[in-house]
């Protein structure tokens, strides 16, 4: 068992181990004793990890009257203002106060959207993330990010919002479908790539079943540093956007048909062609990414050109003001920001 401290505002633990989702109860009653427990979770979740949970709740005393749930259709069309209502409703029919527990049980979307509810539900109830895909355990669940899509564009509505604990089962990955899998594994590749050399050279070499529960840890302990630098996303956060302005660029370009994995593989490819052609990153490193990620599964590149890439990007909300701030290499391992004019991304990426 690995037991991760974040020391943001509210403290909080991420503990991590095999098949602790059936031993979830326990760390709950200890969290809140007496609390009602509502679990949300998506339609996909359910039928495979919903009931032990419950269970595991009810085994550590948890009166079964005292666990309500609510499943939502899975998919980011779900992470909407509808839902959020159809949420709120749940928790006032269960009648879940301030003194009670919301529990997140599922990916991203999940996490997102169960935290924003219960930031908001009755100004800020205390909730637990319990995240079942790779991408949300080893980076959304991970740093108090919660919010919603609005038509207008992902993640307009939201709060800071720190779970009071994690709890990370790697054995629930199991279940993921390989593209899924795969998506998460962009985001591991990028914590490697921009905070750890070594982990990188490990990535290459091993088979990433041996070391999956050590992978997961190792990018959480760096999303809690990260995150404990910079809690409320004014700067140092920024590194985390290594791949990702681009690869926003794609995901938009793609009208959203391009997963957001596959194109912060992309979008880590290409930023770092350029930055090596600019003399900003040791040769050679792009080709290593590069090669990494076709290992994985994941594409890397795409069939929208710089002037396209760059044009959606400027209309990204990383952008503050006319200054673009890009997260680049200097070498696998050492991760940098490198502000420039917006203006002048077509140039650094031609
Ligand atoms: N808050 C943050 O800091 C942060 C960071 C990164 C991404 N995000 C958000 O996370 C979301 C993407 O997360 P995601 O990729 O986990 O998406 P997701 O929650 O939609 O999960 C992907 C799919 O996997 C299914 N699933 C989940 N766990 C499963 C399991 N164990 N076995 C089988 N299927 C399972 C889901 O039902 C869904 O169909 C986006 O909305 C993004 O904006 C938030
Ligand atoms: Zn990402």
């Amino acid at each position: 068992m690995q037991n991760l401290h974040v020391s943001t505002s509210h403290p909080y633990d991420v503990v991590i181990e095999k098949g602790l989702l059936d031993r979830a109860g326990d760390w709950i009653v200890r969290l809140r004793p007496n609390a009602r427990i509502a679990v949300i979770t998506d339609s996909n979740v359910a039928p495979l990890y919903l009931e032990r949970v419950i269970l595991s709740l009810t085994h550590a005393g948890v009166g079964r009257e005292r666990v309500a749930h609510f499943i939502f259709p899975a998919g980011e069309q779900s992470k909407s203002m509808e839902t959020l209502s159809r949420v709120y409703a749940f928790l006032a029919a269960s009648k879940i106060s301030r003194s009670d527990l919301v529990i997140a049980l599922g990916g991203g979307v999940t996490g997102d959207l169960t935290g924003y509810a219960a930031a908001t539900w009755l100004r800020g109830t205390d909730f637990v993330q319990i995240p079942t895909t790779l991408l949300a355990q080893i980076d959304s669940s991970v740093g108090g990010k919660t919010g919603i899509d609005l038509p207008q564009g992902k993640n307009l509505v939201g709060a800071f919002h720190q779970p009071r604990l994690v709890l990370i089962d790697p054995d629930t990955l199991s279940t993921l479908t390989a593209e899924i899998f795969a998506d998460g594994m962009a985001e591991a590749v990028k914590y490697a790539a921009a905070f750890d050399g070594a982990l990188f050279e490990r990535l290459e070499k091993e088979s990433l079943r041996a070391f999956l529960e050590q992978l997961i840890t190792r990018c959480v302990d760096i999303k809690r540093l990260v995150v404990q630098e910079d809690e409320f996303d004014k700067g140092g956060r920024m590194l985390l956007n290594f791949g990702h302005t681009l690869g926003h660029s794609v995901e938009r370009l793609s009208e959203y048909q391009i997963s957001h994995g596959s194109a912060v593989a992309i979008g880590m490819v290409l930023i770092t062609r350029a930055a090596e052609k600019k003399g900003l990153c040791k040769p050679g490193t792009a080709s290593r990414i590069e090669a990494l990620l076709i290992s994985l599964g994941l594409p890397v590149s795409c069939e929208y050109t710089p002037g396209q890439l760059a044009s959606a990007a400027v209309g990204d909300k990383k952008t503050s003001g006319a200054t673009l701030t890009l997260a680049l290499l200097r070498e696998l391992g050492e991760g940098f920001l490198h502000p420039i004019e917006a203006q002048s991304l077509l140039e650094f990426i031609q």
